[in-house]
């Protein structure tokens, strides 16, 4: 078996190495777990790198050593914490029974395992079979708190990837408190940084936003309960000249659905340092003797080819290792959601003529959304009762769900699990299943309030309503949404001790919860949502292969939308949805073709009303739907590349490539027409250089290099909004 990770006994360095990557840690003295090197893959290491001893004024030294040269607070490290004379940002802060919070965390000892552990209650990267990856477990023990960690890191053999992740283990006699347990701490030695980040708002998703690491911190985070659409879990650290092709790139990725945190700090010698993993605020988890607290896990990226290559790596790694799902290979459906077709305005005489249309047109699934559960008419009632709006569908869902299956289609439906309406059976029967802290009158959003999902009875009481519909078997996707975000954080199954703890175990239970649903009912297709784009992450996609991206489905809006979260997530995992003019969400009328190339640029579908359609929309609906399916492959599995930036330049451009190249997709969009406009072009990329390329609609042919080098001029056209698209095949 290929060795990935060796310790060098000797100089007592860990070396972490597959073909694309090497991560480099070694034991310092005072047993003190010290970083060395994260980057491009070196054929060696011969101890060069060490730590520069100087004597710093203001950064104190080891216990009991006379050596001024050596502090915890210039040090590179692997796990800093708390009140040992490291002022920078901590991974670990743990109160004692006495109340101090300070800990002293030594090497204590290793293991090399083949494959990677499963991390208990959590999502995470995994393993098809232990020769694929190679697992460091290093043992970190604080002899005064007796708490000891475990540091896990995970090489695989063919990706440059590293994933780390925690484990803190109570073998002392007191209680201890965590309020800070990091997944990750990296602390870097390099001339310059910038951090990539993906900030947003509702219907506003994963901006790019790029700036340079100064001294002092900086963090993004969600304090929310969940990942928010407000601050991806996801950061980037870069090098100045870094682009979508070029230069070294890292990044990381929380595989996490609840508060997050990423700070990155430039200390006083022009060293960076990143911690990453739960949001400390709001957060205290208390361990009892002999119990453990496992952190979630970062997938860490390294790239020497710019952003394009590190999102690609992501990519990879999302789709065949964190994606389980059965559908995760295969084709997704192109569907008709009713959400912005009707609203809440429906029945299913309604509904019908939508389905009967979209079976004409060649669409292939019928989502019903939000409204048919209750007596929910508007969004005031009716979360926590999951059971059929009577008035709507005569007979019942199944009927209507049968009527859709009779046209050929499948049928898809919409579930907000997590949330309980003032106005439902669900409050009357248990008013304290929710959220809400003594003595305070809860804040409501969208007029709704959250379940408190850690609690194994609130999760069961709606899992079985869920079961006595998904039983009946007539429903082949579900979209799973959550319109809100946690507010009112008490539970009343906690201790007042443990009141830091309902975040986390929120996440936790609904962890449990999608485990159990997912597997039992894994030939459904399931759907993330929230609010759109409000908990789109890789902890979400373990248990759903697809997330809806926003709910702003604008296609000029969505380009950077799009754009922001091809970063990290594959096409695969992306929905888009072309909609009505003027646009629901920004007013904006655009052309029919640029909402379809859009849309077409991610798992597509249709969210409107399809027998409002003209003739002539109709036909190009038809022809969309054809090219889609022919196209389909390439988009959802084929290679992604970021060609040109939607936040930098008036021209966008993207493109797809089959793995064998030999197939090719080139999406081109202009935002605003201009009178007098400077020519511009695309050079593409990712093509066989001295391959033949037929353009399938013109006929044209080119060499892949030709393309790549000198590039297509982008058409002059005297709309707002054009787009246009290129699908190229090798001769
Ligand atoms: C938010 C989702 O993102 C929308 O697509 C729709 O399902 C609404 N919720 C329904 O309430």
């Amino acid at each position: 078996m290929q060795h990935l990770i060796t310790f060098d006994q000797e100089n007592k360095i860990f070396n972490l190495s597959n073909d694309k990557i090497t991560y480099l840690l070694g034991i310092e003295e005072g047993n003190v777990l010290a970083h060395i090197y994260f980057g491009k893959k070196v054929s060696g290491y011969h101890n060069q790198f060490k730590y520069p001893r100087l004597d710093r004024g203001f950064s104190g030294n080891l216990p009991g050593s006379l050596d001024r040269t050596y502090s915890l607070d210039s040090l590179p490290q692997e796990y800093s914490s708390q009140g040992v004379g490291d002022y920078r940002i901590l991974a670990a802060i743990i109160r004692q029974e006495n109340g101090a919070t300070a800990s002293r965390f030594v090497y204590q000892g290793h293991e090399i395992l083949a494959g990677k552990p499963k991390l208990a209650g959590l999502p995470a990267a995994y393993v098809k079979d232990d020769a694929e990856a190679q697992t460091l477990k290093i043992y970190l023990f604080d002899e005064v708190s007796q708490v000891k960690l475990e540091l896990l890191y995970t090489i695989y053999a063919n990706r440059a990837v590293i994933t780390r992740s925690v484990k803190a283990i109570n073998e002392g006699t007191q209680n201890v408190t965590l309020e800070k347990l990091a997944s990750l701490q990296l602390d870097m030695v390099k001339p310059d940084l910038e951090v990539l980040s993906l900030p947003g708002g509702h219907v506003n998703e994963r901006n790019v936003q790029r700036e340079k690491v100064g001294f002092g911190i900086k963090k993004f985070a969600s304090r929310r309960g969940t990942t928010s659409h407000q601050m991806n879990n996801f950061i980037a650290l870069l090098e100045p000249n870094a682009s979508e092709f070029s230069g070294e790139v890292y990044g990381f990725d929380l595989v996490y659905s609840g508060n997050h945190s990423m700070e990155v700090q430039k200390d006083p010698y022009g060293q960076y340092r990143l911690v990453a993993g739960i949001n400390d605020e709001n957060f205290a988890w208390m361990l009892e003797p002999t119990q453990s607290f496992q952190t979630p896990e970062v997938v860490m990226v390294y790239s020497d080819q710019g952003l394009n290559q590190m999102s690609q790596t992501y990519h990879a790694l999302i789709h065949d290792r964190i994606v389980r799902s059965k559908f995760k290979n295969q084709e997704r459906p192109i569907l008709v959601n009713n959400w912005e077709a009707t609203y809440f305005d429906f029945d299913e005489s309604k509904l019908r003529p939508i389905v009967d249309e979209a079976k004409n047109l060649g669409i292939e699934m019928f989502v019903l959304d939000d409204g048919w559960f209750g007596h929910r008419n508007d969004d005031n009632s009716s979360l926590g009762d999951w059971y059929l709006n009577k008035g709507k569908f005569p007979d019942g869902l199944k009927g209507f769900a049968d009527y859709v299956h009779a046209q050929g289609l499948k049928f898809g439906l919409w579930f907000e699990p997590e949330m309980i309406s003032l106005d439902s059976d669900l409050y009357r029967a248990h008013p304290d299943y929710m959220l809400k802290v003594p003595g305070y009158q809860p804040s409501p959003a969208r007029n709704q309030f959250v379940l408190d999902m850690g609690r194994k009875e609130v999760r069961q009481n709606i899992q079985q309503q869920m079961e006595k519909l998904l039983d009946q078997g007539f429903i082949d996707y579900i979209k799973w949404d959550m319109n809100r975000h946690l507010s009112d954080v008490y539970s009343v199954a906690l201790a007042p001790n443990q009141q830091g703890e309902v975040l986390h175990r929120y996440v936790l239970g609904l962890y449990e919860m999608l485990e159990e649903l997912t597997t039992k009912y894994d030939n459904i297709l399931w759907e993330g949502c929230s609010g759109g784009g409000g908990r789109f992450d890789s902890g979400f996609a373990y248990y759903m292969p697809q997330s809806w991206t926003s709910d702003n489905t604008d296609a000029i809006a969505r380009l950077k939308i799009q754009y922001g979260t091809s970063m990290v997530y594959p096409i695969s995992t992306m929905t888009s949805h072309l909609s009505a003019v003027p646009n629901h969400q920004t007013g904006r009328i655009t052309p029919f073709n640029t909402r379809g190339n859009m849309a077409m640029s991610a798992v597509f579908g249709y969210e409107l009303n399809l027998t409002h359609l003209t003739d002539e929309e109709k036909q190009q609906v038809k022809q969309q739907v054809a090219f889609y399916k022919e196209i389909r492959p390439l988009v959802q599995f084929g290679t992604f590349i970021r060609l040109k930036s939607p936040f930098e330049q008036n021209d966008v451009a993207w493109m797809f490539v089959s793995k064998d190249q030999k197939e090719a997709l080139l999406f081109t969009f202009n935002i605003l027409a201009d009178a007098q406009p400077e020519f511009t072009y695309t050079k593409l990329a990712g093509l066989l250089a001295d391959a033949k390329y037929q353009d399938v609609e013109s006929g044209a042919v080119y060499y892949g290099d030709e393309l790549m080098n000198i590039g297509l001029y982008q058409p002059v056209v005297r709309q707002d909004f054009s787009s246009q698209y290129y699908h190229f095949k090798a001769l």
